[in-house]
């Protein structure tokens, strides 16, 4: 497979790259390094420093290189930071969105080049129906949450009018190795292994009770999913698929989980429980099973124990 990978450099983008060289596929990094780090490459792949929103260089990369897929994670994904910066944002997770699509069908690759998106549960605006189908109503509540929606329909849009090939992922929590701590993404199971194998200073709180449920997502699992898109034998029209574990641990469990495996206490600090937040997430993912044949791992004891071993040994230095 010949793949550009959009976020390359990225928590995901790099699992997604190293998933490919395994596969002995063929690879270009697109990244603007805004959060993606220089040293997430893989020996073999070109990369290439520009932005998503550069349509005449996506154009022109899309025209030499010529690939069977594009993986698009290129993504401002910070909620926080949408709210304040909607224009920026709107800028990267859309006009980005729109710039490699428009490029595929000028560039007349239609026919040949797949369009994986990276969208986000966060479209569902905390969803009351769970498990979560695709088919509960979208309630986007942050600029982020808007611009992964609006993607997903240009990736309709394209498929209808230009018979693009698209097809749009939403993640759930995503976890794992190269998650860092302090991430556009950062989970709680990021910040309590920082505190347990990277800096003991560094204050672990827990926000409400803990007894708030989260269907966490093994970044493997993602990769594996995106990776199925891309492989399936049949042409996509932009269907929007849930990508996730489907089950879900409160954050007391995970507490208890993270203890056993370092063999030590795990003392947080109490918050209140955060404005706005959603007590509990849970995807239904029977649309995957059927669609991309997805079977995730679900051991969520053995995955935390994988991130935990990369956080006592391979976590970077700070600069
Ligand atoms: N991590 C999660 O839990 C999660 C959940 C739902 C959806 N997603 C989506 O998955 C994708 C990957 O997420 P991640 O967790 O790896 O995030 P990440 O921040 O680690 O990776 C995003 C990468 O995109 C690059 N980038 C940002 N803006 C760019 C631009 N305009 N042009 C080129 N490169 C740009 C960054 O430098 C970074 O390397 C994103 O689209 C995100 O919205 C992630």
């Amino acid at each position: 497979m010949k793949a550009i990978v959009t976020g390359s450099n990225g928590f995901i983008g790099y699992n997604l790259c190293l998933a490919l060289k395994r596969r002995h596929s063929e690879a270009v990094g697109v990244d603007d390094l805004s959060s993606g780090s220089p040293d997430n490459v893989v020996d073999g792949f070109q990369y290439v420093r520009a932005k998503v929103q550069d349509r005449l260089r996506m154009m022109e990369l899309l025209r030499e290189f010529r690939p069977d897929v594009v993986f698009h994670l290129a993504a401002i994904p910070r909620v926080s930071y949408s709210v304040e910066n909607p224009y920026e944002t709107a800028e990267a997770n859309v006009m980005g969105t729109v710039s490699i699509l428009d490029g595929i069908v000028a560039a007349e690759l239609a026919d040949s080049t797949r369009f994986v998106f990276s969208s986000s549960s966060s479209v569902y605006g905390g969803a009351e129906e769970l498990p979560t189908p695709e088919s509960h109503p979208c309630s986007p509540k942050s600029p982020y949450a808007l611009e992964k929606w609006q993607s997903e329909q240009w990736c309709q849009v394209f498929a209808k009018l230009y018979d693009a090939d698209t097809v749009c992922l939403r993640y759930f929590n995503v976890f794992g190795p190269h998650a860092l701590f302090g991430g556009p993404y950062s989970t709680v199971l990021a910040a309590w292994l920082y505190h347990l194998y990277v800096d003991a200073d560094y204050q672990p709180f827990l926000e409400g009770d803990g007894t708030q449920t989260r269907d966490f997502c093994f970044v493997d699992n993602v990769v594996q999913a995106n990776i199925s898109a891309a492989t399936r034998k049949q042409r996509w029209h932009g269907e929007e698929i849930n990508v996730a574990q489907g089950r879900s641990y409160s954050l007391l469990e995970c507490r208890q989980m993270l203890e056993r495996l370092a063999g030590r206490e795990l003392p947080l600090a109490r918050k209140p429980p955060r404005v706005g937040d959603v007590k509990h997430t849970l995807a239904d993912i029977s649309l995957a099973k059927e669609m991309l044949g997805y079977e995730p791992e679900i051991d969520f004891e053995r995955q935390l124990s994988v991130m935990a071993e990369w956080y006592r040994t391979s976590y970077p230095a700070k600069q």
